[in-house]
């Protein structure tokens, strides 16, 4: 007997796209003949039990909505989960009322959709004997063993269209235009929409920067008649001798920090270095929000009619990959863990610089 009952669950941030899959989870699911639940609020709703059955009301044109018809989603962690005691907030295991709950609604595997921390939570309630699939998602693009998580084509295309727009007031003003990108630990983001947009610096993580290499860059593009220029910073992008810039440090959440205002300092060392004017553009959450482009739409239809198709086959504890164009199934515990930055010799850093792009070192 074939399985008969599944659960999809979005973890972590929001990203394009995590309806699209949602969408192509459930439809696949009903062409073979499978019931879908949808748990509300990412593991909050496997603690509390807050699932329903997935039916067409809730899947139709849902395909180009951002967000998720699914609640809420977020960074809750039922190995790590907040419980009040005498006035106190204490953290508990309560993976054990996740299984319970699983069980009551005899479901038999779980489709989570998540980064990097909802694919390690997903990866130990597999180890309590409870099947899953896991599907990349992130606007970061930093799960490994995937070329692309869905998503990050939406951030690129909104961090390239943010770099055109700049473009043309950094000319207007005889300008250093600084755009600041999402991406955590990686500069995935940064380097794709810096070579799309046109970007004359990419600073990202991987690569840290010397503050002369950016000032001599910017000077000699000025000798060169051009009197602006257009960097993007990762926000995890660090300079040589210096640290990370953190916006804030959240207690008790499993990622406690979040980064960004590196690229307000970049500006103000410029300034005070070269004279020049320059201005700031944090995108944030711009990047995360809105429709996805066609390129995630396609990704993460095909990442959810895959999920459901490899516990079809019978083959668990799986994430959903990308690798040369074909969507494949690797080991969720291979996954776990593992960054995935960008390579120093990445093709498209070679293509930079061979385009006389600045990557600060
Ligand atoms: O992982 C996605 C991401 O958008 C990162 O690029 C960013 O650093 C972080 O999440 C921001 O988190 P929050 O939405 O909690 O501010």
């Amino acid at each position: 007997m074939g399985m008969k009952r599944i659960a999809v669950l979005t973890g972590g941030g929001d990203c394009p796209g995590l309806n699209a899959v949602i969408r192509a989870v459930y439809k696949t699911a009903q062409s073979y003949g499978i019931t879908v639940y949808g748990v509300r609020n990412g593991f909050r709703g496997l603690v509390e039990a807050d699932v329903f059955l997935l039916g067409p009301e809730h899947i139709s044109g849902i395909l180009p909505r951002g967000g998720t018809v699914l609640g809420t989603t977020n960074r809750d962690n039922p190995f790590h989960y907040p419980a009040l005691e005498a006035g106190q907030v204490v953290y508990k295991d309560v993976s054990q009322t996740v299984i319970a709950n699983l069980h009551k609604y005899e479901i038999e595997a779980l489709v989570v959709i998540g980064g990097d921390g909802t694919l390690n939570i997903a990866g130990e309630i597999a180890d309590l004997g409870m099947p899953i699939v896991g599907v990349p998602k992130t606007i970061d693009n930093d799960i490994a063993y995937t070329e692309r998580t869905f998503g990050f084509d939406s951030a690129v295309s909104v961090a390239t269209d943010a770099l055109d727009r700049l473009h043309t007031t950094a000319e207007s003003h005889h300008r250093v235009m600084i755009l600041e990108s999402m991406g955590r630990w990686v500069g995935h983001i940064a380097l794709h929409s810096g070579i799309g947009g046109g970007a004359d610096c990419i600073l990202i993580p991987e690569i840290p920067f010397k503050w002369e290499s950016i000032i001599n860059k910017i000077q000699a593009r000025q000798q060169a008649g051009k009197n602006f220029s257009i960097i993007v910073v990762a926000e995890g992008a660090k300079p040589f001798d210096g640290e990370i810039t953190v916006a804030r440090v959240i207690e008790g959440s499993p990622e406690k920090i979040r980064l960004g205002g590196v690229g307000e300092r970049i500006a103000k060392e410029i300034e005070q270095r070269t004279a020049i004017e320059c201005r700031t553009t944090v995108l944030g959450h711009l990047q995360r929000g809105g429709s996805p482009t066609p390129y995630d739409r396609i990704l993460a239809t095909r990442y959810g009619e895959a999920a459901v198709t490899t516990l079809v086959q019978k083959k668990v504890n799986k994430m959903v990959a990308l690798q040369n164009d074909r969507i494949i199934a690797v080991d969720l515990k291979d996954v776990v863990g593992k960054p995935n930055p960008v390579a120093v010799d990445h093709q498209l850093v070679l293509t930079g610089r061979a385009l006389d792009i600045c990557f600060g070192d």
